[in-house]
């Protein structure tokens, strides 16, 4: 790990996360495309397996790049949005009106059983606590129903690794696998994705069935 931030990346500090969107949220939605592209978000909306009318809790929607396909699938009456930056999600309220709630993704405020999906797109990455973000979407969602992540993956250049890692956290997709198995998932998938041809695995899905 570089620059000495103890052994996490700088930004996997949830009060850092929080200062550095708030001035990020500006510029978020011309920055992303390079990185999420909308068939990568496609991919994540179809590993859901989302249907008309589901109730689906989206974990870290950012400015709603992601909860706008969600919408797509459910009808926006139907999706609990929830990050722990209000400079983000007030980009998103500029272009719709979702049931916003304020709140961290390893302690929902929310009870079990109560989803019937649930969605985090590139916001793990932030998390201190990769495994109990993940075994919280396990506890709100409904048995048999899915949770999808998509998250970065570690690069294989040890340069570039130690960059990313410097800055948040960049998982292997075994750790991705094995934290999803550790929360209770079931028919667990994976897929490595990427924005173009250059980086055809800059990122990880993974789904699991509770
Ligand atoms: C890279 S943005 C992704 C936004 C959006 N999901 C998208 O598809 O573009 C990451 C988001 O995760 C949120 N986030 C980071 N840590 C969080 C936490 N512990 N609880 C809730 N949201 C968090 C950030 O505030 C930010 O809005």
């Amino acid at each position: 790990m570089g620059w000495g931030w103890i052994d996490m990346g700088y930004l996997e500090d949830k009060k850092r996360a929080r200062t550095f969107y708030r001035y990020f949220s500006k510029i978020y939605d011309y920055i992303n495309p390079i990185f999420y592209s909308k068939e990568m978000r496609d991919k994540v909306v179809e590993m859901g397996r989302l249907t008309r009318d589901m109730r689906v809790v989206e974990v870290g929607c950012g400015t709603g790049f992601t909860s706008e396909g969600i919408i797509k699938a459910i009808g926006i009456e139907n999706l609990v949005a929830l990050d722990q930056s209000i400079h983000m999600y007030k980009k998103a309220k500029e272009k719709f009106h979702l049931n916003f709630v304020w709140g961290d993704a390893e302690n929902l405020p929310f009870k079990d059983d109560m989803f019937d999906g649930a969605i985090s797109a590139g916001s793990i990455e932030y998390w201190p606590n990769p495994q109990k973000g993940i075994e919280e979407m396990y506890r709100v969602i409904k048995p048999g129903s899915w949770a999808v992540i998509i998250g970065p993956n570690k690069p294989k250049n040890t340069f570039f690794r130690w960059m990313a890692e410097s800055i948040m956290l960049f998982p292997t997709v075994e750790e991705y696998v094995t934290w999803y198995e550790q929360a209770g998932f079931k028919d667990i998938e994976v897929v490595e994705i990427g924005p173009n041809r250059l980086w055809k695995r800059l990122a990880v899905i993974v789904a699991g069935k509770k």
